[in-house]
């Protein structure tokens, strides 16, 4: 595959991890990942502003505007041939002898693919998830490198034989291991308010987009691990997952095990906006 190496376009073989990145040894780096539908890139431009401020956050310079990325992620999405897929890229802060201050000087490393991902025609059965403690850091809204925590949940999940892990912080739900989480209660949508504690999904505001057109009210707020297992609906968005109804947490099941009403009327509005 063609990957995006900076500003240039290399085979994957010849792009090369130099060990002193601070990405590799710190995790110090930020990144987006963005779906391809019809050989177009979906919301680009909210990917590009999330990206924006991440690197601000991170007092990271980013090597290049969101403009000429966006037109390097297109072309990389062109050499590859991709019609519906993921691409994914990163940005480090550089290579440096380790230390972990900002070393001076240091240009900011690119690095991005892309790579086919089939739409499932059919969206509506769902997933089953473990609870899993919030361990993460408190600034879950910065996409960054640093997804240990992530990682660690999502594989109790696996390891019990679940697809998803739903975090919780004490009592409050705040979201998945790479998804954020919604419950519908009484026909109205409620998840995490965007702050500090989850990461502001594309996905999540673009539901909300959805869910005006369709007239369902959605409350952003705190709501608790009773009120998650006592919903009418649980779904989950991602980039990846798009909507998808949880139907299983832990030895519970939710909406009888199959996707709900109101999920299933998100599912058709967002395969509506994309196919
Ligand atoms: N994950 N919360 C977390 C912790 C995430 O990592 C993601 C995305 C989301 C959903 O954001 P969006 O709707 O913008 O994809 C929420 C990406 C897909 C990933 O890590 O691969």
């Amino acid at each position: 595959s063609v990957i995006l190496y900076q500003d240039k376009f290399l085979q994957r073989e010849q792009g090369l991890v130099d060990m002193e990145d601070r990405g590799y040894q710190f995790g110090d780096g930020i990144y987006e990942a963005i779906r391809v539908y019809n050989g177009n890139l979906f919301l680009m431009d909210w990917h590009m502003e999330r990206l924006v401020r991440s690197a601000r956050e991170l007092r990271l310079d980013l090597p290049y505007s969101a403009a000429e990325l966006t037109e390097n992620i297109k072309e990389l999405v062109r050499r590859n041939g991709i019609d519906d897929g993921l691409v994914y890229f990163q940005i480090t802060r550089g290579a440096h002898h380790r230390q972990h201050d900002f070393p001076k000087g240091v240009t900011p490393v690119l690095t991005g693919s892309a790579s086919e991902m089939v739409r499932d025609p059919d969206r509506t059965h769902g997933i089953s998830s473990i609870l899993a403690d919030d361990i993460r850091w408190l600034r879950c809204d910065i996409k960054t490198l640093n997804l240990l925590g992530n990682v660690l949940a999502k594989q109790a999940a696996v390891d019990s034989g679940a697809d998803e892990a739903i975090l919780h912080r004490g009592d409050t739900v705040t979201e998945g291991t790479s998804c954020n989480v919604f419950i519908v209660k009484d026909g109205q949508l409620i998840t995490h308010e965007a702050n500090n504690f989850i990461l502001n999904g594309i996905t999540r505001r673009f539901v909300f987009a959805l869910a005006e057109q369709l007239q369902i009210p959605v409350i952003e707020r705190d709501y608790t691990v009773d009120e998650l297992l006592a919903a009418d609906e649980v779904f989950i968005t991602s980039t990846g997952k798009e909507v998808t109804a949880v139907v299983k947490i832990g030895d519970q099941t939710i909406a009888d095990g199959e996707a709900g009403p109101i999920t299933r009327r998100l599912i058709t509005a967002f395969s509506a906006e994309v196919e």
